[in-house]
């Protein structure tokens, strides 16, 4: 459909334009060759004019110094026009064109009162004249009208040469066009077909298709390279929104089901409704409450509708306050810290329940994911306009492969995938938010101290 209305449209095009070429051609052609013809013509007959100047001249002459001649055999009027050839010599004007195209036909002899002796009968005002000059006397005129267009004979000739090129040139245009139409389909419309065909397909949700890349530089290997790289997208993000229903059903099942078997064990007897029961089921609850809370957090950022109250602040006291308030989780875990923080104040534009919260899941996390014996090592520091804050920590790290996955949902590295010590694996995705809210940037690298770095780098101002 759109290939034959896209096809017929450039046909058209080509052969409207080559018509119209064509067309203006042999109208100017038509013109010219008119008017530069006619002109050829009467040049002839002018010419033609002073050869029978002097054959009249000399018959006005040997008939008795008189017109009567003419006067009474009009048919001697042929016979006077023709030109005088020397003896001897072959008479060049019987084949000039003036003689074919009949020049001689529209001379006329008209007296020296201007009255028509023979020759043309209506002589026009715009003819050209050649006096009869006997014994230095005009006796009468010569006069030639002129051609005012190509006689019917010609004209038809040519009008018939025209058609028939005109005919040439439709049919040329034709082929013209539908070769170019044919071409152009084949080359420029047959690949915009079939990435217009695997939009379609792609709008009807098969995210596999994708259309072969020409080997070409031009717009349409671009246009193909583009709309292979937008259903990539689009596969992945499809991939990854249902991993994330199936990650995020998933976490929440395994609380729900351990409170669900607590829950039948309480009630048929097995376990006795004591203070150690309670504590448990509430674990399992602030477990829940936890995953739902990042949920809904990850879920307003992505909005774009989580709210930060942004205030100048001292990232230094910031830091400060966050490895106190970590201190007895730090040594409880049998680390060492090491707090390396600058003698100046580190002054920042954030949001301080925010960045509270980046710090705590870093701390968090290495809290959880170190052995005991490690240490941690918390250092900050102006660097241009950026503040930066290193936290490092020591074995176990994590795959250098891992190291940018770690930024996403529901990631958790392979050794720390038992329940028991890990989270839900939402922590470092906020924490990537929070520094993006900020304007900075989070990245994670292997730490020489054998564990794992996390570089955060926050626009510092003052
Ligand atoms: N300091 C660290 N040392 C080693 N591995 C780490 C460290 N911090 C994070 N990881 C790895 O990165 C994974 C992702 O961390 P993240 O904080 O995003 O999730 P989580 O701690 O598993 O769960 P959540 O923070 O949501 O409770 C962790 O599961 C862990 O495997
Ligand atoms: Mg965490």
């Amino acid at each position: 459909m759109m290939k034959l209305s896209l096809t017929a449209r450039l046909f058209a095009a080509v052969f409207s334009t080559a018509m119209a070429v064509a067309l203006a051609m042999g109208v100017l052609t038509h013109v010219n060759l008119n008017r530069d013809f006619l002109g050829y013509l009467n040049e002839q007959a002018v010419n033609r004019l002073d050869l029978a100047q002097v054959s009249v001249t000399a018959g006005y002459r040997e008939n008795g110094g008189s017109w009567d001649f003419l006067r009474e055999k009009p048919e001697l009027w042929g016979r006077l026009l023709r030109p005088r050839v020397p003896e001897g010599q072959a008479p060049a004007v019987k084949s000039s064109p003036a003689e074919l195209t009949g020049a001689t036909r529209r001379f006329a002899l008209l007296d020296v009162d201007r009255q028509r002796i023979a020759g043309f009968s209506q002589p026009s005002p715009d003819a050209v004249e050649r006096p009869i000059v006997v014994d230095g006397l005009t006796v009468g005129w010569l006069v030639l009208t002129p051609f005012e267009s190509v006689s019917s004979g010609a004209e038809k000739r040519f009008a018939d040469a025209q058609l028939r090129s005109a005919w040439a040139v439709g049919g040329g245009a034709v082929l013209l066009a539908a070769g170019v139409a044919f071409w152009a389909s084949r080359r420029l419309l047959r690949p915009v077909r079939r990435v217009a065909e695997a939009s379609h397909r792609l709008a009807a949700g098969d995210y596999g298709t994708r259309v072969p890349v020409t080997a070409s530089k031009d717009e349409i290997a671009q246009l193909s390279h583009d709309f292979n790289h937008l259903a990539l997208t689009l596969q992945r993000n499809e991939a990854m929104r249902r991993e994330f229903m199936a990650d995020v059903s998933h976490e929440l099942r395994t609380p729900l089901g351990v409170m669900h078997g607590e829950l039948e064990a309480l009630e048929d007897g097995v376990r006795r409704l004591d203070a150690q029961a309670l504590r448990s089921l509430q674990g399992e609850v602030a477990t829940l409450h936890k995953l739902v809370d990042d949920l809904h957090e990850l879920s307003l950022a992505d909005v774009g509708a989580l709210s930060y109250r942004k205030t100048d602040l001292d990232l230094r006291t910031l830091i400060d306050g966050t490895a106190g308030a970590f201190r007895e989780r730090i040594s409880g875990s049998g680390l060492a810290l090491q707090l390396e923080l600058p003698d100046q104040p580190l002054p920042a534009f954030g949001d301080e329940r925010r960045l509270r919260q980046l710090f705590s899941n870093l701390l968090e996390n290495s809290c959880r994911y170190t052995e005991a014996g490690g240490a941690l090592r918390i250092s900050a520091r102006r660097e241009g306009p950026h503040a930066v804050i290193d936290v490092q920590d020591s074995a176990p790290g994590v795959l250098p492969e891992q190291l940018p996955r770690l930024f996403e949902r529901f990631f958790r590295a392979e050794a720390s995938r038992s329940r028991r010590s890990g989270g839900a694996g939402l922590g470092l995705s906020i924490c990537q938010r929070i520094v993006q809210a900020h304007e900075g940037r989070i990245e994670a690298r292997p730490s020489p101290l054998g564990g794992l770095w996390l570089r955060v780098e926050l626009p510092s101002h003052g």
